[in-house]
């Protein structure tokens, strides 16, 4: 039985209850953060952590709680749903009102949810292995303010759906000058000729805690480096290799874009060299 946290207790998932006057009930007032541990590890806590406050204070929830504070909840989540490797979704919600109002309400306390669910053991370097996608390209028609972690994930939802319903595993997300976004659920990054390029961070996109760790090993322990720029859609589709990145599925290789296979289809010399450095330093942030 999955135990999770609400509002400062911990209790069986059955059990858990928020009012249907809540925010992120109503507006999808909210915000989220996902976590993934292994064996009992967490994986870039501080830097999640961080994205959090960063988007707390952008929506002026005030919530004050230090990152080690944080951590002792959550690892008290992970050890009362038994450790091994599990994901850990925190939601934060403005918090319930006593009427459906847009305007951000006084004196209401947050709503803190944190659900843990089992997940598989992560990427590991190895093309036989790995998890691939097929990705479908579509016009980004989300709101303008991607690089917060809202719950509001409608849009998000919207491609992701309409990529499986295109027989494939995420959404390339374009805007409406062909420049590449991200994906539904996920960052990207391009690599041609050896080099590797990844979107550059604006209102369009979310700063995925995966590709910062992946910014900051490259700096530290590879001579390719990678620059953060506009890349068009057209430079996608002649790349030799792309990469989706996330917290739920670390590098994935990207095989097809709408049909068309990038590279030749497997995923590529540079992903393994890099995904083999991530697996190896993971676990330092
Ligand atoms: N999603 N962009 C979007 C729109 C995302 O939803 C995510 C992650 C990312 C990657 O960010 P990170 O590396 O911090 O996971 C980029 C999570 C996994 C989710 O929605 O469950």
């Amino acid at each position: 039985m999955s135990i999770v946290y609400l509002n400062g207790e911990y209790l069986p998932l059955e059990q858990a209850r928020i009012s249907p006057l809540d925010r992120g009930f109503l507006f999808g007032d909210g915000i989220y953060e996902y976590i993934p541990s292994y064996d009992g590890k967490l994986v870039g806590f501080r830097l999640h952590i961080e994205r959090l406050q960063r988007g707390l204070a952008e929506l002026k929830i005030e919530l004050i709680r230090s990152v080690e504070q944080w951590r002792e909840v959550f690892e008290e989540v992970i050890s009362r749903n038994g450790g091994g490797h599990q994901s850990l979704y925190l939601h934060i919600s403005r918090g319930a009102d006593t009427k459906r109002e847009h305007v951000y309400p006084k004196g209401i306390e947050p709503t803190v949810f944190i659900l843990a669910a089992e997940i598989d053991a992560p990427q590991v370097a190895d093309p036989a292995l790995a998890t691939t996608y097929k990705v479908s390209s579509k016009q980004d028609l989300r709101w303008g303010r991607c690089h917060i972690k809202s719950t509001a994930l409608l849009g998000n939802v919207m491609h992701k759906q309409s990529s499986v319903e295109d027989g494939c595993d995420e959404a390339l997300l374009y805007n409406e000058l062909e420049e590449i976004t991200e994906g539904a659920s996920s960052n990207v990054v391009v690599v041609k000729d050896g080099k590797l390029a990844t979107p550059v961070l604006d209102h369009q996109v979310l700063p995925g805690i995966t590709r910062s760790i992946l910014l900051d090993i490259l700096a530290k322990y590879s001579q390719r480096g990678i620059e953060e720029r506009i890349i068009t859609l057209e430079e996608a589709r002649i790349a030799d290799e792309v990469w989706m990145t996330s917290s739920s599925k670390d590098i994935v290789p990207v095989t097809e874009i709408d049909g068309e296979l990038v590279g030749d289809g497997k995923p590529g010399p540079v992903w393994q060299e890099i995904m083999q450095l991530f697996a190896k330093h993971r676990f330092d942030y």
